[in-house]
């Protein structure tokens, strides 16, 4: 009895990292009285087809391309493609530049279990989301574009690579390195000021000191990045997922300067939170309408940093932290009210 139940503990607590690797969105759901039930073991070996060995029929051919697409958006559905009708992302990034080794790098943002964890319900929307939905997301946000339609061939050979990923991931699952990691948080606000010097050492070399990258080809924007942009039009808006100062900052301690692992981070905790601050706080893209985000505020990530708030933080400390004030402050509204409706919401 007391072993199990120690294990159900320990299962509990692995979970509970896990869900602060994946989006601050899950917390809340922790922060309830009962415990979830039995989580299912998390998947340490993601036992991925080899893509090589696929066979040579229409499905094997739709993975592989649904690959190049992740690997080369810019060259498939970049804004500057010959097609106009093909021109679905609104910049020159690659899915891959923020979804590490092409979805399979541990917190590098994998897409591994991306199939076997949707339909799942979005927070953001308040609905059921599917892959498809999810993908659509990412392209409006982290691309900046426009969503595809589910039978259009890049979406359809996205799916196929998503699927060919999780084929061995049992449904539901949770992945061992999901997500961008979960360094401890600073008890003060990230500061950019700190953080412009430790770009200026860490980061300029390859992304330049005006954040904008280096493209392959300055003549062929569809060529894209050989160091993409941090900020400025080309780059993530903000309302993407990047755009957060919790998943920024685990992505850089994790994976940055690029070649880096989570296993022997470049950068101590402190100068990830502050180097991230710092991009942050530089001009990108807008995406109208984002106040509509999260139909229940009390469900909105705390480091969300658009209104409106559950909450009456200001919007800067929603960007830069400290967070764990604005999550007690979350967890008693939560207790006291249930729910926040966002007016903005339709
Ligand atoms: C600028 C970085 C960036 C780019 C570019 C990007 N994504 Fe994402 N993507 C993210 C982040 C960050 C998340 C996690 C979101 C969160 O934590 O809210 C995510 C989540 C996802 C998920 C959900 C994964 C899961 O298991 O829940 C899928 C699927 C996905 N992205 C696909 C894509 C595809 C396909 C593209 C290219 C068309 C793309 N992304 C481009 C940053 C990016
Ligand atoms: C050695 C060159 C290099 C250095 C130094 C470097 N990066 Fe990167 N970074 C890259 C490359 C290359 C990619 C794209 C990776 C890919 O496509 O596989 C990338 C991707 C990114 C991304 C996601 C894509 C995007 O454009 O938003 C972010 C965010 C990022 N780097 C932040 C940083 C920060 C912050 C630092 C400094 C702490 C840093 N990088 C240092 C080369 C570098």
């Amino acid at each position: 009895m007391v072993k199990m139940a120690r294990h159900g503990f320990s299962r509990l607590r692995l979970h509970a990292c896990l869900a602060v690797a994946l989006a601050g969105s899950v917390l809340p759901v922790l922060a309830q009285a009962e415990p979830p039930p039995a989580a299912p073991t998390p998947v340490i070996v993601w036992d991925v087809p080899a893509f090589n060995a696929l066979p040579d029929d229409e499905q094997g051919r739709l993975a592989r391309y649904g690959r190049s697409v992740i690997e080369a958006t810019y060259a498939h559905i970049g804004p500057a493609v010959a097609d106009p009708a093909a021109r679905f992302a609104g910049n020159n990034l690659a899915c891959a530049n923020c979804h590490l080794q092409a979805g399979l790098k541990k917190f590098g943002l994998p897409l591994v279990a991306a199939s076997a964890d949707y339909p799942a319900y979005s927070s953001r929307s308040g609905a059921v989301s599917s892959l498809f939905d999810r993908v659509n997301q990412c392209l409006k946000r982290s691309m900046n574009g426009r969503p595809m339609a589910e039978d259009d061939r890049p979406m359809q050979a996205i799916l196929a690579y998503l699927d060919v990923l999780a084929t061995n991931i049992p449904p539901d699952a949770t992945i061992v390195g999901a997500g961008a990691g979960a360094i401890p948080e600073l008890d003060r606000a990230a500061d950019p000021v700190r953080g412009a010097a430790i770009y200026a050492a860490n980061c300029a070399e390859c992304h330049r000191r005006d954040g904008l990258g280096v493209r392959r080809n300055e003549a062929q924007p569809d060529m894209g990045y050989a160091f993409p942009p941090l900020w400025g039009p080309d780059s993530f808006n903000d309302g993407a997922g990047t755009a957060r100062l919790i998943t920024l900052a685990n992505f850089v301690h994790d994976n940055m300067p690029n070649g880096t692992s989570w296993v022997a981070p470049t950068l101590a905790p402190q100068d990830a939170w502050d180097v991230a601050a710092f991009v942050l706080s530089q001009p990108r893209p807008q995406l109208a309408g984002i106040d509509r985000d999260f139909p229940d505020l009390l469900l909105k990530p705390v480091d969300a940093a658009y209104p409106p708030f559950a909450d009456s933080f200001p919007a800067e400390q929603h960007r830069y932290g400290p967070f764990a004030p604005i999550r007690a402050e979350i967890a008693r509204l939560k207790q006291a009210r249930g729910t926040i409706p966002n007016p903005n919401t339709p």
